[in-house]
């Protein structure tokens, strides 16, 4: 999130100031918006201004666009609690906190089957979109240190990847100085193609990326199918382009509900993987993993030593500080919930996502589009056709899904409506993520207010909501839209 200072000139009356509401007990002087207060206030009264404003954001349980975590267990609370003042670098300090770090990274990489002979290695991160770009920039060192070897020129990398890549992967490309070539969509394919993938492919390509989960749909792009290709044109032209599997959500549901499906380090062209420990990892935001097969692919130049926290320290992270406690709640799920536990938990995630998309399909005008046995979430659709959907140039009101987004916000859910990646752009969807937090009798209660909603935007029409322009953009980056700073915006058509 970026902030913009805002001018004195462009406020409304003096609409700098907080209205202090608890005034009379509290505070004798209006409280400015965006300038530091020059004076103290009494800890309640900040925190009760505060706690009100708050109450203005959406209800996290009903917040069914997010993949991230909104509860944990009172216990994990309490050591997260206990954490607050302990920095996550500051391995000379708290030791302890590096240790537990370590044994996570080692149960990822057994649970992603790194080969018992390597020496795998992996670190925690803010979140998926950090672990993707160290592994990118892994990817980039380690093509460069090859080509240098061969006295090849190293001023164009370039990265392959699908159009439906979360914006993570482009500011990487952006941010790291690396070409991105994306694989576009079709209207019927809303993953990566495998041979269109390859003909991206050429000797300054770092690596291509496989997401176990698409953003948009849930669904597994076809890791063993890429793997193949790769490992295929490596042996063909002696090159060493690497595969990073970007496992954001799936990399914690796959193990437990698939173990058979191969994705992760059992293929040979798999170099690194990311996930977020705050998605299906169950933990609270901001906590991802990032994993590499062996040392060697994660070249030492990017590695930093600093000896002044005391000891030696390896450091390999965009960021310094950081709080410990994310690190400390996901080992507590770890020794908490074991494998059992959580094949439990996402073998239930995937009941309700069925039960889920069986009432929505109950409710007679949406197609279903994501795939069971895959990240627990419904993605759907007007079907075509249906009676007042836009699309189908019947007489009447005409509604899209955006309109039943903002409605269904009117009863509290917050539904994404958002259009799929080029080339699939004339697709719009609606999306639920089903987290532990959702039960069937929410499954019910949604699918009876989509009910309602369709029969009541059948009959009188979408009615314009203030709000919904200005919301429109964040529903779109929640859904991992492309994000284009310039030039027009990929059209947001309307079914
Ligand atoms: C496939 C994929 N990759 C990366 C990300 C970024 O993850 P994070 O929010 O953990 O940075 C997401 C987020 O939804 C995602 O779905």
């Amino acid at each position: 999130m970026l902030a913009k200072k805002v001018k004195k000139s462009e406020l409304e009356n003096d609409g700098s100031l907080l209205s202090p509401m608890y005034g009379s007990r509290n505070l004798r002087e209006p409280v400015p918006r965006y300038e530091l207060p020059e004076n103290q206030m009494p800890p309640r009264a900040a925190y009760q201004i505060i706690h009100d404003e708050l109450n203005l954001d959406g209800n996290p349980a009903l917040n069914l666009a997010s993949f991230v975590t909104t509860w944990m267990e009172p216990e994990a609370d309490m050591l997260m609690t206990e954490s607050f003042g302990r920095n996550y670098v500051d391995a000379d300090e708290y030791p302890q906190t590096t240790e537990i770090h370590n044994r996570c990274v080692n149960m990822l990489a057994r649970l992603f089957n790194a080969p018992e002979q390597n020496a795998a290695v992996g670190c925690a991160t803010v979140g998926s979109s950090e672990a993707i770009h160290l592994a990118g920039l892994a990817l980039k060192w380690r093509w460069r240190r090859r080509r240098r070897q061969e006295g090849l020129p190293t001023d164009a990398p370039n990265i392959v990847m699908g159009g439906n890549v979360q914006v993570c992967w482009e500011k990487f490309a952006r941010y790291f100085d690396v070409e991105p070539r994306y694989v576009p969509l079709t209207p019927e394919r809303y993953v990566i193609g495998v041979e269109e993938a390859m003909e991206l492919v050429d000797e300054n390509t770092i690596g291509v990326v496989g997401i176990l989960g698409s953003t948009y749909t849930g669904e597994y792009e076809p890791i063993r199918a890429l793997n193949d290709a790769i490992v295929e044109l490596n042996h063909r032209h002696g090159w060493d382009v690497g595969l990073h599997v970007d496992g954001a959500s799936g990399a914690f549901v796959a193990p437990f509900t698939r173990p058979e499906l191969e994705w992760d380090f059992r293929l040979p062209a798999v170099t690194s993987i990311n996930v977020s420990g705050h998605k299906f990892g169950l933990v609270y935001p901001g906590l991802g993993w990032a994993i590499w097969r062996n040392q060697e692919d994660l070249p030492d130049e990017l590695i930093f030593h600093v000896n002044y926290l005391g000891g030696d320290q390896p450091t390999f992270n965009l960021n310094f500080s950081r709080g410990a406690g994310q690190v400390i709640a996901q080992y507590y799920n770890f020794l908490r919930l074991g494998r059992k536990g959580y094949t439990e938990i996402m073998q239930g995630l995937d009941a309700t996502t069925a039960y889920l998309a069986q009432a929505i399909e109950s409710v007679g005008c949406f197609e279903i589009m994501s795939k069971p046995g895959t990240v627990p979430l419904v993605c759907f659709r007007l079907a075509p056709g249906t009676v007042g959907d836009a699309r189908a140039g019947e007489a009447g009101p005409g509604y899209t899904v955006f309109d039943i987004s903002d409605h269904l916000r009117a009863r509290g859910w917050i539904v994404p409506a958002y259009t799929l990646a080029p080339n699939a752009q004339e697709i719009a969807v609606l999306r639920v993520v089903v987290r532990e937090s959702f039960s069937r009798d929410m499954a019910d209660l949604l699918a009876d207010d989509l009910r309602h909603t369709v029969q009541l935007l059948q009959t009188r029409g979408p009615v314009p909501s203030p709000a919904r322009h200005a919301r429109r953009p964040r529903i779109a980056a929640a859904a991992g839209a492309r994000h284009e700073p310039e030039g027009p915006k990929t059209a947001r058509k309307i079914c």
